[in-house]
């Protein structure tokens, strides 16, 4: 088990998740990734909830973040510059995977899907970077059990903090 170094390394994924909902809002305005258009259901594809201003600002905190980790002795064990990039990019996408997942379902935009809304963006940003460059070395079956479960965690404290701070309108 080699849970710090685990941490350290899908910490930019986390932060990419994260950081739309401050950018988003300090920016004041955003323009949806689905321009508004409805999917055959006739529900938004995506909805106003994924925007490109979140993404942006995610994969480039994330991307930020990761190097400032590798710089301080990579501590995450990067293979390349690049892996925090691929990272983010992946929780984006997973994140965007699971906004459209849910509006087929009939969620609305907002509304909890849970395990999609905690662990969604994980799972891709993990398969991304597993993908471009092979299993990290912490990778084990203890250290991805609690990679999960404090990823579950802390999504919902962090939501939950975000609500109380007057980031997010609901505390999920
Ligand atoms: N956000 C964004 N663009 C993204 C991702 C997130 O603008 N690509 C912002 C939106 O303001 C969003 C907030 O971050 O409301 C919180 O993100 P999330 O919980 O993922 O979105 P939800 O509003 O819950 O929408 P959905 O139900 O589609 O997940
Ligand atoms: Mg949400």
């Amino acid at each position: 088990m080699n849970l710090a170094e685990a941490i350290a390394y899908i910490f930019p994924a986390y932060v990419a998740n994260g950081a739309p909902v401050v950018f988003v809002r300090a920016l004041g305005r955003s323009h949806p990734i689905d321009l508004g258009a409805r999917a055959w259901d006739g529900r938004r594809v995506l909805g106003d909830g994924k925007t490109f201003e979140g993404l942006l600002s995610g994969i480039l905190s994330g991307f930020m973040v990761g190097l400032i980790i590798l710089f301080m002795g990579n501590l995450g064990g990067f293979r390349s510059p690049l892996e925090p990039l691929v990272l983010s990019l992946g929780a984006m996408c997973g994140d965007i995977l699971g906004a459209f997942l849910k509006r087929r379902m009939g969620i609305e935009r907002g509304r909890p899907a849970p395990i999609l809304d905690q662990l969604g963006f994980l799972a891709v940003a993990l398969a991304s970077a597993y993908v471009v460059y092979g299993p990290p070395r912490w990778l084990d079956g203890y250290t991805l059990a609690a990679i999960i479960l404090i990823t579950v965690a802390l999504h919902l404290s962090t939501n939950a903090g975000a609500y109380l701070l007057g980031l997010k309108d609901r505390p999920y």
